[in-house]
């Protein structure tokens, strides 16, 4: 249990890679408070916790600072001080290239998955640099790091901005005890992959990575010692080709 009584919180934490993460968490003894916009997923996703640590439930949205406000501020009363954040929340659209964007749906991609990981961050700070320690993991993407066409121009631009925060913080809280990991991951199994364009095939599906292979990076980040950081990691499927 080598995460026991570490409070967590995992954003978009019902579905897919933050599920994934949340339940590996718990299973590494955490009390991880999981977040999105819809509370049954959450619950489902509570409801498998098999312990020895436990997962709860409660609704938040990112991209509202009110709503980001409520949701910390119970995971403090319910959990206590949070060690643990991994933003996780995140969308696309499926008309994602620069001549069918809705420009309204570039507003809300950067909002979520850019400004609503730096919302949550600038949240948690405060409490990592009063207790000297804390590790924030962002899932960004190799969206974020090479903007080809698959992800589409806005989900590309969040996720580089996402790339470039978490870097940011990183290099200023080196001395404070706080790491930033940036994970940048190819192609996962999860529902982000119902907005593509052309519906994803079982075989495709099969042959990628599940959202339990990121879990397991997250997992390295989070449970090395403190004097260690993984700074970055790209994981994709054998088969993707990054270069
Ligand atoms: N799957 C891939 O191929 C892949 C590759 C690289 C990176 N990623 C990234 O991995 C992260 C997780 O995505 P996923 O693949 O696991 O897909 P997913 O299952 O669709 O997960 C996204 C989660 O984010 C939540 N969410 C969306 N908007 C939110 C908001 N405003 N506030 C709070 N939660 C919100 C969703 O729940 P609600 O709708 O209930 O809010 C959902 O649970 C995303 O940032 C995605 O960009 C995915």
């Amino acid at each position: 249990m080598t995460l026991k009584d570490q409070v967590a919180v995992v954003t978009g934490g019902g579905t897919g890679i933050g599920a994934a993460t949340a339940l590996a968490l718990a299973e590494a003894g955490a009390q991880v408070a999981v977040g999105g916009r819809r509370l049954e997923p959450l619950e489902a996703v509570a409801a498998r916790c098999s312990g020895p640590g436990t997962i709860r439930p409660h609704r938040l949205d990112v991209a509202d600072r009110d709503s980001v406000e409520t949701f910390f501020s119970w995971v403090e009363r319910e959990l206590g001080p949070v060690a643990i954040l991994v933003n996780a929340a995140g969308v696309n659209v499926a008309r994602r290239t620069m001549r069918e964007l809705d420009p309204a749906d570039w507003d809300r991609l950067l909002q979520i998955n850019a400004t609503g990981a730096y919302n949550c961050m600038h949240r948690v700070l405060p409490g990592m640099r009063a207790a000297g320690r804390g590790t924030i993991v962002n899932i960004s993407s190799v969206a974020g790091k090479r903007a080809g066409p698959l992800g589409g121009v806005a989900y590309n631009a969040s996720k580089f901005a996402m790339t470039a925060l978490g870097l940011s913080v990183a290099a200023e809280e080196a001395q404070s005890g706080i790491r930033v990991t940036n994970i940048y991951p190819g192609e996962v199994d999860t529902p982000i992959l119902r907005q593509r364009p052309q519906p994803v095939s079982e075989e495709h599906r099969r042959r990628i990575l599940q959202p339990e292979d990121v879990a397991a990076a997250v997992m390295l980040a989070v449970t090395l010692p403190p004097r260690a950081h993984v700074a970055e990691l790209v994981i994709k499927p054998t088969t993707q080709v990054y270069v």
